[in-house]
């Protein structure tokens, strides 16, 4: 087995967030990428056992606190614990968070029964075949779907795996819940749907009135939401048109036949657009995709944050809803509000929150690990400064 020390002063001991960065390590001893590894502190300490690899600056995660074998027995345990933890979610949830799960680089989302995965490490590329074995033993599924892309893999050296894997399914998987009929879709965003919304979702539904703008809406979450929650008519707008094709198979499923308006195209545009024209709304929604990845990419996001939050303002009623949402880790909740405050500062509007919430609880955050806090969410009315 590997061994893998930690330089002096580093302390991992009863951890909270399972990371290790090259930084803190000692030396590395000769290995192969991806390998298991048992990690010690400066004075020999046992501090745990993970999966190592040297082209990640996060180059060790723990897996264990102790020198368990790392098998699929494991996973199947770690699997039980995580279904156990979600009982209380019907229809479709995040069964796997990662970290959080204590299954670093794994996301798994189940829909009905369809699993959609995702391998965003090479440690667990490794092991995939157990995994994927754990999840049939402790489920009952139809199939499994691959959908391991994005940056994450590209750093770890990996190529892009997508496909089904395991049994079989339709390109769109139709779930329930909340008394809403969803798809999520195979070749679309993520695992298909975001479902770390779904609380946030629901809250909608208690300050939709009137005329909706639902900005980035995907397939329409929150718009369909917002229908659910009494609202009469609800633009929705993406730049993906498969989304607004998506969204049009959901209302359909979910009987709404008319109030509807799917707009195809750049969300900052068509804030401008709806301004020039006179248009307003009774609730605004803004979701946008994570503007900063990255620390680097911070201070671009906080501008592309500032104007579609100013827009947003000066196109809602007087007392009407601002929804806005933030899904950048790299952004925490205390930036994310003062670039809210910038903006309504610059519009003279006086924002009051009335809700505030963060993923669904099926994405659990773990308290050392501030990066799995990621998602953002308020509700604030709107009011003008007179
Ligand atoms: C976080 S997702 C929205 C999720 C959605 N609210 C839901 O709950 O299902 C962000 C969406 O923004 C869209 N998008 C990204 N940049 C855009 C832009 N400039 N204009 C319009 N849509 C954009 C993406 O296609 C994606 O669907």
């Amino acid at each position: 087995m590997i061994r893998i020390r930690l330089k002096k002063g580093i302390k991992k001991v009863g951890w909270v967030n399972p990371w290790i960065y090259r930084n803190e390590i000692l030396d590395i001893p000769p290995h192969e990428e991806g390998e298991i590894c048992d990690v010690f502190d400066f004075s020999n300490n046992y501090v745990g056992r993970g999966y190592l690899n040297e082209r990640s600056f996060i180059t060790v995660r723990l897996l264990s606190h102790s020198p368990e074998k790392i098998d699929g027995t494991f996973f199947t345990k770690k699997i039980v614990k995580a279904l156990k933890k979600r009982k209380k979610f019907k229809g479709a949830f995040r069964l796997v968070h990662s970290e959080a799960d204590g299954m670093p680089g794994v996301v798994a989302d189940l829909f009905g029964k369809h699993l959609v995965v995702q391998f965003n490490t090479l440690g667990m590329e490794k092991m995939k075949d157990k995994i994927l074995n754990a999840f049939e033993e402790v489920l009952d599924l139809d199939g499994i779907f691959e959908k391991s892309e994005g940056r994450a893999r590209k750093r770890e050296g990996l190529e892009k795996s997508v496909g089904w894997i395991r049994g079989e399914g339709e390109e769109l998987i139709p779930f329930k819940f909340d008394g809403v009929e969803y798809f999520s879709d195979t070749l679309g965003q993520k695992t298909g749907f975001f479902l770390d919304q779904r609380f946030n979702a629901k809250a909608l539904r208690n300050f939709a009135h009137g005329i909706v703008l639902d900005a980035f809406s995907y397939t329409g979450n929150f718009s369909i939401n917002a229908f659910k929650g009494g609202a009469d008519k609800v633009i929705s707008i993406d730049r993906s048109q498969r989304a607004g094709k998506i969204y049009e198979e959901i209302l359909k499923a979910n009987n709404v036949k008319s109030g509807y308006e799917i707009v195809i195209g750049n969300a900052f545009d068509e804030l401008r657009k709806f301004e020039r024209e006179g248009r307003s709304f009774d609730l605004i929604i803004l979701d946008p995709p994570a503007f900063a990845k990255s620390r680097k990419e911070l201070s671009a996001a906080l501008r592309g944050y500032k104007e579609i939050n100013l827009r947003a303002m000066k196109i809602l009623k007087n007392g009407g809803f601002l929804a806005t949402a933030s899904c950048s880790a790299a952004l925490d909740r205390e930036s994310f509000l003062n670039v809210v405050k910038e903006a309504a500062f610059d519009v003279h509007k006086e924002l009051r929150i009335v809700y505030f919430g963060i993923q669904s609880y099926d994405h659990p955050v773990l308290i050392g690990m501030k990066e799995s806090e990621y998602l953002k969410f308020f509700i604030f009315e709107v009011e003008a400064i007179s």
